[in-house]
């Protein structure tokens, strides 16, 4: 996929499709009007029979164009001129490119943002249209056994901008570029099933990802070097599984040697049954989705690899099943975790804190400046927040504020839910030092607080991805995020 900015007093070339925006009661913009004159009045033929209203999301194609710069014209409507910005610009230019997906244009150009959009800077336009092509081109690789429909050929995609906006838009185009491979990879992972994606899979894959990219390198940790660094907490989580657990641990250098570098780690149970506090049947497939986490932050470092971000990171994942057995660690367990703290596993089923914890404790050894878990951690989160936001919790105001302001801007969003004593006094056990669970009330927060008993002295935040890292129902699958928040939060947070 080739991707290219133009400027609109140059954007003669004639293409297979040109995407142009209309207002609600058939108010052409300045780019609109362009593409119209220079196609001899095809779009105001439309408007004038009413054909189209412009309503937001609308599309009406029109084909066979003889001059002009395309053979067809997509219209997208984009709503009222006066509520035009950057969400009725991201739904427009969703809109259009599913509408491409299903169809034969080879090349198109868009005119979206022809004459920029007001709140959103060219660069993120551009951006945006990038990532929203590859996501409508996105498949997942199956096995359906039938015959595959054609891929579409599309293959080439010009973004119009205002002249000025050219440079900036190029940039865009680079980092949506990476955003959308870092997507692309993290789906990939995360779409496969539990019985091929296991934890040497992932580890395979943080292999070959170092393997295309001289400025990463992936180490793999065994069992025995697991134990060795005293990571009981983890380890009793893998206890039941015949799989053996991994610790992946990725460095990107981008940004200064000596630079303390930023720490992300991804929980990556690549199939959570509960263990012996065993979850019930129905939903429980989606459970193969519980590495998300880690494959977020294998598409963060295949995303800042692509672009070349100057930035320094380091990737952990502990990576484990957590399967009930003979040998499965039971409720009641006390286990002690690398920092030292005991801890009463009183549901096994709360397993992805017990890897987090010591997943943060390893991260300590890289000094980094700031240490962000990613995880598909509890269901209250979903309950609390649904798909749309993901939780977002931190003890620092101002790392939770650029991590929030990060996914306003990528369009991948996250809300803030409270870390606070009153919350982690639940944790209370009469046998160790905590115990894994509290009761039901606020249980992504609890989860949240019972991690940051472990980041004394960090700059630490946590990501509760568990609503919005897939979707289920007839669009089940991985939706690639946080990849793009966290790399809009790498490049330009802080
Ligand atoms: N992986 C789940 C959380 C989850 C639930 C993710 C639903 C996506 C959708 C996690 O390991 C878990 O089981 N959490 C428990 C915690 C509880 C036992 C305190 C939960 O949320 O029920
Ligand atoms: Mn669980
Ligand atoms: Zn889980």
């Amino acid at each position: 996929m080739q991707f290219h900015a133009m400027k609109a007093g140059a954007a003669r070339q004639r293409t297979a499709c040109a995407i142009v925006g209309v207002h609600e009661s058939g108010l052409l913009s300045d780019a609109a009007r362009r593409v119209d004159r220079a196609s001899g009045g095809a779009i105001t033929r439309v408007l004038k029979r009413g054909d189209f209203s412009g309503k937001a999301t609308d599309t009406f194609p029109i084909v066979g164009v003889r001059r002009g710069p395309a053979e067809r014209i997509l219209l997208v409507g984009l709503g009222a001129k006066s509520g035009f910005g950057r969400k009725a610009y991201r739904r427009a230019i969703f809109a259009a490119t599913q509408w491409l997906a299903k169809g034969g244009a080879a090349n198109a150009t868009s005119w979206l943002a022809g004459d920029g959009v007001p709140g959103l800077d060219a660069g993120y336009a551009a951006r945006h249209a990038v990532e929203s092509v590859h996501n409508a081109l996105y498949r997942i690789p199956d096995l359906k056994t039938a015959k595959k429909p054609p891929q579409p050929k599309l293959s080439r995609f010009g973004i119009v901008v205002p002249d000025a906006d050219h440079a900036a838009a190029e940039r865009g185009i680079r980092e949506g570029v990476g955003v959308a491979a870092g997507i692309a990879f993290m789906k990939d992972l995360a779409n496969l099933p539990a019985n091929v994606c296991t934890p040497s899979y992932l580890a395979d894959a943080a292999r070959s990802l170092a393997k295309a990219h001289k400025s990463v390198s992936a180490r793999v940790l065994e069992e025995r070097e697991i134990r060795r660094l005293g990571m009981g907490s983890f380890l009793s989580v893998t206890r039941g599984s015949d799989e053996p657990a991994r610790l992946i641990v990725l460095e990107y250098s981008g940004g200064r040697k000596g630079d303390a570098p930023v720490a992300l780690v991804g929980k990556g149970i690549t199939f959570d049954t509960g263990g012996i506090s065993l979850k019930q049947p129905p939903g429980m497939d989606e459970m193969k989705f519980d590495m998300s986490g880690a494959a977020s932050v294998l598409g963060a470092f295949k995303a800042v690899a692509a672009i070349g971000a100057a930035v320094n990171v380091v990737g952990i994942i502990p990576t484990c099943e957590n399967m009930p057995s003979g040998r499965a660690t039971k409720p009641g367990d006390i286990v002690t975790s690398m920092a030292g703290k005991t801890i009463e596993v009183l549901n096994t089923d709360a397993e992805g804190r017990l890897i987090l914890c010591d997943g943060i404790t390893y991260a300590r050894r890289f000094k980094p400046r700031a240490v962000v878990d990613i995880a598909t951690l509890t269901g209250a989160c979903v309950i609390a927040l649904g798909a749309h936001y993901c939780g977002l919790f931190s003890p620092d105001d101002g790392l939770a504020a650029s991590l929030a302001a990060a996914g306003e801007r990528a369009d991948d969003r996250a809300w803030r839910l409270p870390v606070a004593e009153e919350y982690a006094d639940l944790l209370k056990s009469n046998f160790a030092d905590m115990a894994n669970v509290a009761g039901r009330e606020a249980g992504a927060i609890t989860a949240a607080c019972f991690l940051w008993k472990f980041t004394d002295g960090l700059r630490w935040a946590h990501l509760d991805i568990a609503g919005s890292a897939y979707l289920t129902g007839a669009h089940k699958g991985s939706t690639g995020r946080p990849v793009p928040l966290l790399v809009d939060w790498l490049l330009h947070g802080d």
